[in-house]
């Protein structure tokens, strides 16, 4: 169920948060049909996860390096969301790219067959539930939360747009053999986005010359793409004038916000529901 504090802004479907000002009924009740092309490309995330930096580099790397692909054309528009009708997926020309926050269960059955390929970004969810919160006091189109230590009651239950992070994870990661799917994290992409961007490279079979392996990783930096308002969601209509959508863009911002208690009580949460996941989290810098 939506929470109170949000329950005006957004509506389920098939047990899922959507947002009532972005998303339709009608649009995501068609997604199980889309057609998947071998070509496709689909970065999957749950949200604040990295999705417009992997908007951001799948562009660069498809346009080999050409800037005036991310200078003149918006993110959303270059590599849109599956699961928004504006700017339809479907209508781009092959190869098409594009963003998912969708539950495994929610994505087309073309996907499960093997055709395109599918990047999962994970990343640590206590700097999740901050940048989500901040993301929320930020866009006209979510509630602002009262206080962060409600906020994180209703993150580790679900109760926010898209549900359960830990059933996101979980859910795709347990599927993972159905895809051509490469497993990254944002942490891996921070700590060293070259390395990062050559093995998606490689995955993709996508070959770049070190000169735009030098651009696409200089226009892809949390600097880069802050000033960049094609790829940063400047044009979004915000609460706040001293937000941002790239907020801080790195890890370990969680020990801003939560309390020892609060950390001791979701590391324990976090130890029963990821029992048995076989990858090991960031959860700092060092
Ligand atoms: P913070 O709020 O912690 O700063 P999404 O696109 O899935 O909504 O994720 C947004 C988060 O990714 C934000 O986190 C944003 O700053 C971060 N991000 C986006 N591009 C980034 C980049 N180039 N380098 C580091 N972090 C980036």
């Amino acid at each position: 169920m939506a929470t109170s504090s949000n329950k005006d802004n957004l509506f389920q479907y098939k047990g899922c948060n959507f947002i009532k000002n972005i998303h339709q009924l009608e649009h995501l009740e068609k997604i199980h049909q889309f057609e998947i092309k071998e070509t496709d490309v689909i970065a999957v995330t749950y949200p604040k996860s990295g999705t417009i930096w992997m908007q951001q580099i799948l562009s660069l790397i498809y346009s080999n390096g050409d800037l005036s692909v991310v200078q003149n054309k918006k993110a959303a528009v270059r590599v849109p969301w599956m699961e928004v009708p504006i700017n339809n997926f479907q209508d781009l020309p092959s190869p098409r790219l594009c963003v998912t926050h969708l539950p495994y269960r929610l994505i087309p059955k073309d996907l499960r067959k093997g055709n395109g390929k599918v990047i999962y970004v994970t990343r640590n969810p206590k700097d999740i539930a901050v940048s989500l919160y901040h993301f929320q006091n930020y866009v006209t189109f979510l509630e602002s939360p009262t206080k962060f230590e409600d906020f994180l009651e209703e993150f580790i239950d679900g109760n926010v747009i898209y549900g359960s992070w830990f059933d996101h994870i979980r859910d795709w990661y347990n599927h993972k053999d159905e895809f051509n799917f490469l497993f990254l994290s944002y942490e891996e992409i921070k700590k060293d986005l070259r390395t990062t961007i050559t093995k998606i490279c490689g995955f993709l079979g996508r070959k770049l010359g070190e000169d735009k392996l030098d651009i696409v990783v200089e226009e892809c930096t949390f600097k880069a793409m802050s000033i960049n308002p094609m790829a940063n969601y400047k044009h979004m209509e915000s609460k706040n004038q001293n937000g941002s959508f790239l907020r801080k863009g790195i890890i370990g911002d969680w020990k801003t916000l939560f309390t020892v208690a609060q950390s001791e009580k979701f590391d324990k949460i976090f130890q029963e529901r990821m029992k048995g996941f076989p990858f090991k989290f960031t959860w700092d810098s060092k």
